[in-house]
């Protein structure tokens, strides 16, 4: 179902009114249509993707709503909704296939959306990371662009049989740190820094994946004792009003809970990990931080927190748990041992102290009573 040719000439230099769209992967987006409500003679239609393939359309004249959605090989199928009073489209558990430039026909006016679809990577500071392309391998005429923000870093064309690394650019960030899969055309950043943190585009032909790289910058300590709290802080009240984030806290590998702006939810997966945090989480909606209560030593570990924004720092903190009996974590061992020592140092020094001056009392007790002034 392919438009007319002067209208997908008009579309080449369309521009994005509707804006751009980003959405995890998984998850549903919505394309707004802003109307409040259909007339008699409103006719809708929504295409996708460089070809103008018709996925859905209202005919109000008709009474007939059309969802197309075994088209493009079914990428859509089960996964479109569309509304029939607004017409507005809504696309379910996204997947990348899905990201590209959505256009809404409204009789004669057009509105056009740019989908990105985003995955979420992290790393430790000086780690390798590689951000995988969907491809197994790459056809005869393949063009692969990888973009940091907005800056070409890579690139492999097929079509002129050339691989080439920019690592220059952006002051040499990139330098000898990028690796390129000439089969696949996934990229690996190794050695990394919180330079590297933020958006990487990977532009495939005409379909492009986005991917947010968070940088563990810190690794910090904490250590509870069995039974009691821990608050893990996250500093997301220096966020302002206006800013967008997105929070997640993983144990090891796990998403535990989430905080997305975007969508205005926040989420605590405690049914995880055979229920070891069931009613043990609580994550503040206004900061951000995370309290685990009635610690057990199954919750010591790693607890990620990648920053899906560039003001706040990616990090680490590592909880130890200790029972009551056995101390401690590292650091309470230290202190407690530099504490005991030091209460031995002062007994010592208070016992010497007290037969040094009962002795020397003793003494002037006997010059004292050989004087016989006092007793
Ligand atoms: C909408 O439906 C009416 C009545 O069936 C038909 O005449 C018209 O051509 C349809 N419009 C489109 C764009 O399909
Ligand atoms: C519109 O959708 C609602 C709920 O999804 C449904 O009850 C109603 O019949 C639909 N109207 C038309 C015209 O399809
Ligand atoms: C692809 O990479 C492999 C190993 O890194 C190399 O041997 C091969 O020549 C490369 N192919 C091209 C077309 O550059
Ligand atoms: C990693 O990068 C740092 C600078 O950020 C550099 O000092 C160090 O030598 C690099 N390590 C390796 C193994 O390349
Ligand atoms: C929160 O802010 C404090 C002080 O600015 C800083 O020391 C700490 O590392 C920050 N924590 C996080 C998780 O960014
Ligand atoms: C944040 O928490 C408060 C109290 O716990 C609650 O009243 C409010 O609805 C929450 N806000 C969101 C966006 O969940
Ligand atoms: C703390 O957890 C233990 C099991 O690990 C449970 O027996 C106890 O009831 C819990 N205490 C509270 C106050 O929830």
């Amino acid at each position: 179902m392919k438009m007319f040719l002067p209208v997908l000439l008009c579309l080449c230099f369309w521009r994005l009114d509707g804006g751009f769209v980003s959405v995890k992967e998984g998850e549903s987006v919505s394309l707004n249509s802003d109307l409040t409500e259909m007339k008699d003679d409103d006719v809708i239609q929504w295409w996708f993707g460089d070809e103008n393939t018709v996925i859905a359309e209202i005919n109000v004249t008709a009474d007939r709503i059309t969802v197309y959605d075994d088209v493009l090989d079914g990428r859509f199928r089960d996964r479109l909704k569309l509304d029939n009073q607004t017409g507005s489209l809504t696309i379910t558990n996204t997947r990348t296939e899905h990201a590209g430039d959505y256009h809404l026909q409204i009789n004669r006016k057009i509105k056009s959306f740019r989908i990105f679809v985003i995955v979420p990577e992290s790393v430790m500071k000086g780690e390798s990371v590689s951000l995988k392309s969907p491809l197994t391998e790459m056809k005869d005429y393949d063009v692969i662009q990888w973009r940091f923000e907005i800056t070409l870093i890579a690139e492999i064309n097929k079509r002129a049989d050339r691989i080439t690394v920019y690592d220059d650019v952006l002051d040499g960030r990139f330098r000898d740190r990028l690796k390129l899969d000439n089969q696949t055309g996934s990229l690996t950043i190794t050695n990394t820094t919180t330079e590297h943190a933020g958006v990487y585009e990977l532009q495939i032909n005409s379909e492009s994946k986005r991917f947010w790289l968070a940088v563990f910058d810190e690794v910090k300590s904490v250590s509870v004792k069995e039974g009691d709290s821990v608050s893990l802080n996250s500093n997301l009240t220096e966020m302002k009003e206006d800013e967008y984030y997105w929070v997640q806290w993983r144990f090891e590998n796990t998403l535990i809970a989430e905080i997305d702006k975007w969508s205005d939810r926040i989420t605590v997966y405690d049914d995880v990990l055979d229920g070891r945090f069931r009613d043990r989480l609580k994550l503040d909606n206004q900061t951000g931080s995370l309290t685990i209560t009635n610690t057990t030593t199954e919750h010591a570990g790693d607890y990620k927190l990648p920053m899906i924004t560039r003001r706040l720092s990616s990090k680490v903190f590592r909880v130890s748990v200790y029972d009551s009996v056995h101390c401690c974590g590292p650091t309470e061992a230290v202190i407690r041992l530099v504490l005991s020592a030091l209460v031995g140092v002062a007994t010592v020094i208070i016992v010497v102290y007290e037969i040094i001056s009962r002795r020397a009392e003793r003494d002037q007790a006997h010059i004292h009573t050989s004087g016989s002034i006092e007793i």
